[in-house]
């Protein structure tokens, strides 16, 4: 046979191209590790929607839909029929109207996670329920100061969020920095996983994988199983990375190009530095610059054990992650569109300087407690996912704050397995993670909570009233009740 070249062979599409990439970089697909076909097809981004004049009028629905998968079709959910659904882009200062339809067979809502908005009556209200057959009408105002950064949108009915995540319920949102830096391209990689029968239909899930935390035997990045992304040597990308895996961590493998983390969770770093390895936990989101030389490498999730229940008869063990390739990238030839040389990319320009919570007073400090209950009796029902021994009772307030206070949170997990802890509406800045203080402010949505262990949190409860949550985002946790209510008044 003659060789392809690389241009031929991406004009082949998939089936020629996940052949030529199995030749060059050994893809195969184990029974185990995904799906056994597919692989090797340039990278898709959703669409984007931007808003225009201040305003942005998006209607979801939410449906059940087929798409092709590694080669196959997949029964799914997805958004406007779409998987991840579109991209929506915002300024500070906008008005997003989204009309969400519900067309599947459950009810659900829409979260979205990161903004700093309203979580009051038909703002970011996780209390919302829109029946099947049913719509709602959305609207969420970013105030003027809203940061830049990479945020998302998903269901959040509570006891529904996993499933609905799992089937494919998800999407970007993107507020633009204002002065963008320099960049040949940018690029939106939402990673999920999901686990797809013969028949291409979503495997059940038992309650112990409930209980681990689901992890799909696939993972895929936009939708595909694993992409194929070309840049030219020298070429700077800023890669928008979202975990959006109900319960998987992402241990990503940072080899061969050169990779400067910028932003955590959607907020600028205090520095950018050259980074090997990037834990993701579900929820989180990283924006890295990547800049290649000569080459052809795979972005690898690799293991990462966060605990278990081993001792506690449930069949889950431990989970460490199936170790996975995410994509491939190629950055061989010449520059596309154009031949020609890539022009240096220059130093990344100054990042703003960060609030610093530190610096001001601390009105209030409490703990969150977050375990694994082992109440009465043997079973499921004895397996409470409880924060300070409580179960959510979406009726219930737990814990009431002033609007305009800063207190400090210490989150603690007595549990043996990691809890990624997530709060609505207001970011949280680690001071202090075990042993370790912070230096540089460091500010995340989705904090990990290592197994037998604490991390001290500063949140400052700016600007919105309104009663929000905040849980475990491994979300079968947060289904099985690892969920509380805040109200700031
Ligand atoms: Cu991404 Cu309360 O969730
Ligand atoms: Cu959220
Ligand atoms: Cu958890």
């Amino acid at each position: 046979m003659k060789p392809l070249s690389r241009r031929n062979a991406l004009a082949l599409g998939v089936t020629g191209t996940a052949a030529v990439a199995a030749g060059a970089a050994g893809l195969h697909w184990s029974r185990t590790a995904g799906l056994s076909t597919g692989g090797g097809a340039a990278l898709k981004e959703p669409v984007t929607l931007a808003s225009r004049q201040g305003r942005l009028a998006v209607r979801l629905e939410a449906a059940p839909a087929r798409i092709g998968i590694g080669g196959r079709t997949a029964s799914v959910a997805a958004f406007n029929g779409s998987l991840p659904g579109p991209t929506l882009r915002l300024d500070p200062g906008d008005r997003l109207n989204i009309t969400l339809v519900n067309a599947l067979a459950d009810p659900t809502n829409l979260h979205v996670h990161g903004l700093h908005v309203s979580p009051a009556g038909n703002g970011d209200n996780p209390f919302i329920s829109v029946a099947p057959g049913q719509s709602y009408e959305y609207e969420f105002v970013l105030p003027p100061d809203h940061p830049p950064g990479t945020f998302w949108y998903h269901p959040h009915h509570h006891g529904m969020a996993a499933e609905q995540v799992a089937a494919g319920l998800y999407g970007a949102i993107i507020v633009p920095d204002p002065a963008p830096i320099p960049v040949s391209r940018e690029r939106v990689l939402i990673v999920s996983d999901i686990s797809l029968d013969g028949n291409g239909q979503i495997e059940q899930v038992s309650l112990p994988e409930r209980m681990m935390g689901r992890e799909g035997r696939t993972v895929l990045v936009n939708g595909q199983v694993r992409p194929a992304l070309q840049a030219a040597p020298g070429e700077r990308e800023r890669w928008r990375l979202i975990n959006a895996c109900p319960a998987r961590y992402l241990n990503l493998q940072l080899e061969g190009p050169r990779y400067q983390l910028l932003a955590l969770d959607g907020r600028l770093l205090s520095t950018v530095s050259d980074t090997g390895q990037l834990l993701l936990a579900p929820g989180n989101r990283a924006d890295v610059l990547v800049t290649p030389g000569e080459g052809r490498w795979t972005l690898r999730t690799d293991r990462y054990d966060r605990g278990g229940m081993a001792g506690m008869m449930m069949g889950g063990g431990t989970s460490a992650g199936t170790p996975s390739g995410l994509l491939s990238f190629d950055a061989r030839g010449d520059p596309v569109p154009e031949p020609g040389p890539v022009p240096e990319p220059g130093p990344v320009p100054r990042l703003p300087v960060l609030r610093d919570l530190r610096e001001e007073p601390v009105t209030g400090r409490r703990r969150l407690d977050f375990s694994m209950g082992t109440g009465q009796g043997m079973g499921p029902a004895a397996m409470g996912f409880t924060i300070n021994g409580k179960e959510f009772d979406a009726g219930r307030v737990d814990e009431t704050v002033s609007v305009g206070s800063v207190e400090e949170w210490t989150l603690s997990n007595s549990s043996p397995m990691d809890h990624p802890v997530h709060l609505h509406v207001w970011p949280m800045q680690i001071i202090q993670e075990g042993a370790r203080d912070l230096t540089g402010p460091q500010w995340q949505d989705v904090v990990n909570i290592p197994a037998n262990s604490e991390v001290k949190v500063l949140v400052a409860f700016d600007s919105f009233p309104g009663r929000t949550v905040f849980h475990c985002h491994i979300l079968d946790h947060e289904d099985l009740g690892m969920m509380g209510v805040v109200e700031a008044r």
